[in-house]
């Protein structure tokens, strides 16, 4: 019998702790049950409910007791797995110092090869000036010079690069490997000194977004750690190691400003002023959530079409940390972590559009970006991640109408924040599983999106347009996981519209094709894209938005 034993009886709570009680008292609220759902296990074992272990492996079968494995799954024979958890009985309560192990004094390097290269951006200190920008523009649009090849506006589609034709039909090297264990093929590989730096416009512009997109981070990871206090925090279901945990993922982002830089060289831009739109702990959780959502796609986006290899190298390495930030405020924001099998990618002018607006001023000659500013697509019915019915969200429940501005925080008898109720709590958790979606296949969703010519971004200095030939919006498209699919959009009236969200699973009998914090743009035809040639999309925007999904 190789059935993990669940059990509710509680002998010990290890648990309260994850939210202790601020000086005060807050035991009038429920933030202890939010925070203490988090770990919705039991807290203790109980030895009289477990199941005799060690019995026959035909028992095993009735591994049904293993409720959570995937429907279907028959595997359940393992004698390793034979476990039973040990009634807790006592935990330890003293925690001073314990046995040393040796160690002796080991200087860092400071100089030659090994010692650290110099960090960017200085150590804040507190929060910097924020708010919007009040000024007039000193110069206006996107940085650009004439298109020489293709006038018409969109790069026409060619057969497949003729040197796409390796297949391997018989599992054996097809050609002489250079050494042993090293078979051929492979870029960079042939000995080539590695230059870490960009290699074309569209390297430097790629790079240059996504230093702003860190600058951004930075600031508003510190900042929400500026101005709320540990109180503000708990309220929210967070504690003093999340606050920890935010802290040092503010200092990630020193890093990769420090690393972008020193890929772009001297014109590399510096931190901006930002003008962020939460008001309390949870809005810049979610707010949060979002921003490192399109930080991340962004770069998937283009990082496998960048020229120089050694900076997609670099920036994985990044990227891959920002992933994990992402997943960490979907977590803080009571969301399931990765409700996706594939984490999309999304062009640069897409990632632009949706973080000028939260810039409001950069300093003079800062280098300026070649990437469009979409108009915004607002999602009026965006489905309210605070509410235990988000089926009753209303219209326009954001903190403003910024495309990437959070959810609002519901009356408190209609907000799941401080609920401990299994499927319907929203607290901090390592995964949630509402019982109610936030959204689904069918769901009619409302939108609404802004006429072009707008000014945006730092110093109120871009401009947003539809794209180059796009015409009359016809198309809602949904960009997910590592799919495009269009819904058809109808229009009610000015600038104003509805469409259906689309059914379909990535892969057949797979996980939903939208889900997650995720995209949507209005088209005006419906052409076939997929990841590698996304960008195609882009002269046939007509505005842009995000959407809600899980
Ligand atoms: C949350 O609810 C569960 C089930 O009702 C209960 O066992 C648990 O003790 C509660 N947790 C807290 C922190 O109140
Ligand atoms: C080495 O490989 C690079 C591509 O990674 C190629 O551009 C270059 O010509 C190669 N150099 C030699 C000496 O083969
Ligand atoms: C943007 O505005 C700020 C604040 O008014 C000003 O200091 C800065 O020089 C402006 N930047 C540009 C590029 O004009
Ligand atoms: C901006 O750039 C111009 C031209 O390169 C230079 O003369 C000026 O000093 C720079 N201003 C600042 C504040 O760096
Ligand atoms: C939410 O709306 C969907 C679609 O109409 C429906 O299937 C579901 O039952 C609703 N949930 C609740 C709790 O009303
Ligand atoms: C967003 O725009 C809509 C429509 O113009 C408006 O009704 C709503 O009040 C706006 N929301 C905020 C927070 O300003
Ligand atoms: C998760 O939520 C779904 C939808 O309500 C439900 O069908 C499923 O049983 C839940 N799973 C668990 C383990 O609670
Ligand atoms: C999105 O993912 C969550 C978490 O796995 C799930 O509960 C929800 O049903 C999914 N939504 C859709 C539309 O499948
Ligand atoms: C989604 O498609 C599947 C397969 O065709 C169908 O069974 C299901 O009812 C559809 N869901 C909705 C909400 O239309
Ligand atoms: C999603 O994309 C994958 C990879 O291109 C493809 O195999 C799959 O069929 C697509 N799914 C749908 C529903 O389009
Ligand atoms: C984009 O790539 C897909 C293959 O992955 C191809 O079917 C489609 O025609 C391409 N679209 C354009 C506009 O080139």
């Amino acid at each position: 019998m190789y059935a993990k034993t669940v059990i509710a009886s509680s002998v010990l709570s290890g648990l309260a702790a994850a939210a202790p009680a601020p000086p005060g008292g807050w035991a009038a609220l429920s933030i202890f049950d939010a925070a203490g759902s988090t770990y919705s296990h039991p807290a203790g074992y109980s030895a009289s409910s477990v199941a005799s272990a060690g019995s026959s492996a035909a028992s095993a079968a009735s591994s049904a007791a293993s409720p959570a494995a995937s429907a279907g799954y028959t595997g359940a024979d393992a004698p390793f797995a034979d476990y039973t958890p040990t009634p807790l009985t006592a935990l330890p309560t003293s925690f001073g110092t314990d046995s040393q192990i040796s160690a002796i004094v080991s200087p860092a390097p400071s100089t030659g090869l090994y010692a650290p290269d110099t960090i960017r951006s200085s150590i804040p200190t507190g929060a910097t000036s924020h708010g919007p920008f009040t000024g007039v523009p000193t110069t206006t649009g996107a940085v650009m010079n004439t298109p020489v090849v293709y006038p018409e506006g969109t790069i026409p589609a060619l057969p497949p690069n003729p040197t796409a034709t390796y297949y391997n039909t018989n599992g054996a090297l097809q050609n002489k490997e250079p050494i042993p264990y090293t078979p051929a093929g492979g870029l960079g590989t042939n000995g080539t000194l590695p230059r870490y730096m960009v290699e074309s416009d569209f390297d430097y512009e790629s790079i240059t977004l996504g230093l702003y997109q860190e600058w951004i981070e930075l600031d508003t990871f510190n900042n929400g750690l500026a101005i709320f206090s540990e109180e503000d925090f708990l309220a929210a279901g967070l504690t003093t190691e999340d606050m920890e945990l935010i802290r040092f993922m503010a200092q990630q982002e020193e890093g990769h400003a420090t690393l972008l830089t020193n890929m772009l060289g001297e014109t590399a831009p510096p931190q901006c002023t930002y003008n962020h739109p939460y008001t309390n702990v949870r809005e810049f959780v979610d707010y949060n959530q979002i921003i490192t959502r399109w930080g991340e796609s962004g770069v998937w986006g283009f990082i496998n079409h960048l020229d120089s290899r050694e900076v997609g190298q670099l920036l994985a390495q990044s990227i891959a940390t920002e992933a994990r930030q992402q997943m960490a405020f979907r977590q803080m924001s009571g969301l399931f972590p990765m409700p996706v099998w594939f984490e999309t990618g999304i062009p640069q002018s897409w990632q632009w559009t949706f973080l000028a607006p939260y810039i409001s001023s950069c300093p003079e000659n800062t280098t300026r970006l070649a990437w469009q500013n979409y108009p915004a697509l607002h999602v009026v019915n965006q489905a309210n991640i605070n509410r235990v019915s988000p089926n009753d969200t209303g219209s326009w429940e954001r903190v403003d109408n910024r495309t990437s501005s959070p959810a609002t925080i519901p009356a408190e008898d209609e907000s799941c924040i401080n609920l401990n109720v299994t499927g319907y709590g929203c607290g901090p958790a390592i995964a949630r599983n509402r019982s109610e979606p936030l959204s689904f296949a069918g769901k009619q969703v409302l939108l609404e999106w802004d006429t072009p010519g707008q000014a945006v971004g730092p110093n109120n200095s871009y401009v947003t347009a539809a794209g180059g030939v796009a015409g009359t919006p016809k198309f809602v498209a949904w960009v997910n996981q590592l799919n495009l699919t269009y819904s058809a959009l109808t229009v009610t009236g000015p600038n104003q519209g509805y469409t259906f969200q689309p059914n379909g699973s990535i892969y057949e009998n797979g996980a939903a094709l939208i889900n997650g914090t995720s995209f949507i743009a209005l088209t005006d035809v419906d052409i076939f894209l997929t990841p590698f040639n996304l960008t195609m999309i882009n002269p046939h925007v007509v505005a842009l938005g995000m959407y809600q999904a899980g």
